[in-house]
């Protein structure tokens, strides 16, 4: 059993200094990166909240296959490209969706999904999978949401791929 202390700041923000260390010692000297996907998407889903969704997807054979997650079951395959998924993978770059419905091409796993993030995981200068976080709540990632997060996946690529 792991016991984290990730606080949150005046305003309910959570600290994510705290959570990028909980990540980073979930992942220490564990070279498998199915577990560590495992490991990462409980920890997301138990400290940030409004969540309906928190997982990954990796690049297998040139498109999108279902990784690790928490929430409802979800799409198997997301071809490069397609929904939020597909272009993170495609482009590289983070995918911040404040309306999903707005979203051309969006794929609606859960009808619930309302805002959804998604941040594309390097090995090397390749995408070799993403995390993506769904909400039912609108507009419910920020910027700041954002930046933390991607430092998170950032810190423990390696760990991930
Ligand atoms: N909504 C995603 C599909 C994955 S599920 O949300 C888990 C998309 O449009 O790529």
């Amino acid at each position: 059993m792991y016991e984290f202390s990730v606080s949150k700041d005046d305003s309910g923000k959570i600290l994510y200094e705290d959570l990028i260390e909980a990540a980073q010692a979930l992942v220490a000297n564990e070279p498998d990166t199915i577990a560590n996907m495992a490991n990462i998407s409980a920890l997301i889903w138990q400290y940030v909240s409004d969540l309906n969704w928190a997982g990954f997807y990796r690049v297998i054979d040139g498109e999108l296959v279902l990784g690790p997650f928490q929430g409802k079951s979800a799409c198997i395959r997301i071809a490069m490209g397609k929904g939020v998924c597909g272009a993170a993978a495609e482009t590289g770059e983070t995918q911040r969706i404040a309306d999903v419905h707005a979203f051309p091409g969006h794929i609606a796993c859960d009808a619930e999904s309302r805002s959804e993030l998604v941040i594309p995981i390097f090995g090397g200068d390749q995408v070799i999978a993403v995390l993506d976080l769904d909400s039912p709540i609108k507009e419910r990632f920020s910027p700041e949401d954002q930046a933390g997060l991607e430092r998170l996946i950032d810190t423990i690529s390696s760990s991930l791929s």
